[in-house]
C-alpha cells in the first residue's frame, strides 16, 4: 500500500504560489470599464475560456464551494490536500471513486456544448482552460482544452510516474498498466499545495488573448482567479458569466449574472455572428 514517503511526487511537491506572477493593477482600470459589445468583438482573433464548478452545475455535478462551505459533505482539508491523502487515502480515494462513478450519470449542458461549438467554429485562437476534473468538455465536443486540476478520468502511478485514462475505482489498490505495481496510483487531481497543470501553456495562451472569458467559477482558488488580472494587464476584454459575482467580479469589463446554460449559448451565438459579420 502508499507510504507517507511517496504519496505526491517531488516535482509537484513545491508550494502553489499565491500568484504565479504579481501584475500591478493600480490604475489600470481608471477609465472605467469597456462592455464587451458585439462592436468591441470585431476585432477579436484570441481567446481564451476559464470554466469552473458552475459550468456543470445544471448537469448535477456539484459546486465546491456550497452554502454550507463544503464539498459535498467534507471539508477541502480532508479530501483535496496530499497532507489528506497522507492521514486517511481509504477515505480520499473512496470520495474520488464516487465522483467518477457518478460521471456516468451526468451529461454535457447547453453551456458545454455551446463552448464545443465556439470550438469548431472559431477561426481564430482559443483555449478552454478548465478548473473542473469532470469530462463533460470534452464529451460536449470540445478540442482545445485544457485540464488544470488534472481529471477524475485519469490515475497517477506515484511507483513509475505514468499517467493512464482510468474509469474504475482507485480504493481497491489495482495494479498499474504500465509498472504493475499494486496499490501506488492516486486520483489525477492537483490538490491544495500541488501546482497546476499546463500553467505555462495557459499563461501564454493569456497573454496573447484578445478575448477572456471566465465562467461559473467564485474566483477564490489561484492561480486560476489570477488569470482574469493578466489578461486585463495585457491588455485583453474580460467578461465573466456567473450565476452571482464572484470575488474577481469588479475585475472584469463585463459581468453577465444567470445560469451558465443560458447565458453561454448567447454569448457564444454574439461571438460567432461577429465573427461571420468581420
Ligand atoms: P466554486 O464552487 O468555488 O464556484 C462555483 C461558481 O459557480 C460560484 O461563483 C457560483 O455562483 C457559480 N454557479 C453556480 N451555479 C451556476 C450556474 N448554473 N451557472 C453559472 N454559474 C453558476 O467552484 P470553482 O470556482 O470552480 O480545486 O472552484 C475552484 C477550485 O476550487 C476547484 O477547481 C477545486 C476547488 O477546490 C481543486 O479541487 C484543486
Amino acid at each position: 500500500m502508499l507510504d507517507a514517503g511517496d504519496l505526491v511526487h517531488p516535482d509537484r511537491r513545491r508550494l502553489v504560489a499565491p500568484l504565479f506572477r504579481t501584475v500591478t493593477v493600480t490604475g489600470l482600470f481608471l477609465d472605467g470599464p469597456h462592455p464587451v459589445s458585439p462592436a468591441t468583438m470585431k476585432d477579436v482573433n484570441s481567446i481564451v475560456v476559464l470554466t469552473g464548478a458552475g459550468i456543470s452545475a445544471e448537469s448535477g455535478v456539484a459546486t465546491f464551494r456550497g452554502p454550507d462551505g463544503l464539498w459535498e459533505g467534507h471539508r477541502v482539508e480532508d479530501v483535496c490536500t496530499p497532507e489528506a491523502f497522507v492521514r486517511n487515502a481509504a477515505l480520499v480515494q473512496r470520495f474520488y471513486d464516487e465522483r467518477r462513478a457518478r460521471l456516468a450519470e451526468v451529461k454535457p449542458n447547453p453551456a458545454h456544448l455551446a463552448l464545443a461549438r465556439l470550438d469548431r467554429e472559431w477561426p481564430g485562437q482559443l483555449l478552454i482552460v478548465t478548473q473542473n476534473v469532470d469530462d463533460l468538455h470534452e464529451r460536449a465536443g470540445a478540442r482545445r482544452l485544457l485540464h488544470m486540476h488534472g481529471e477524475l478520468t485519469s490515475a497517477w502511478c506515484l511507483a513509475c510516474d505514468g499517467r493512464f485514462r482510468w474509469h474504475q475505482p482507485l480504493g481497491d489498490g489495482p495494479a498499474c498498466p504500465e509498472c504493475g505495481v499494486a496499490g501506488k496510483m492516486r486520483p489525477d487531481i492537483v490538490w491544495f499545495g500541488e501546482i497546476p497543470y499546463g500553467m505555462a501553456e495557459i499563461e501564454a495562451a493569456v497573454e496573447e488573448a484578445d478575448l477572456f472569458i471566465s465562467i461559473g467559477t467564485s474566483g477564490a482558488v489561484y492561480p486560476a482567479a489570477g488569470l482574469v488580472r493578466l489578461a486585463r494587464h495585457m491588455g485583453a476584454r474580460t467578461l465573466e458569466l456567473n450565476l452571482d459575482p464572484s470575488e474577481g467580479s469588479h475585475l472584469f469589463d463585463e459581468s453577465r449574472l444567470g445560469r451558465a446554460g443560458e447565458l453561454v449559448p448567447a454569448f457564444v451565438d454574439e461571438l460567432l455572428g461577429s465573427a461571420n459579420a468581420a
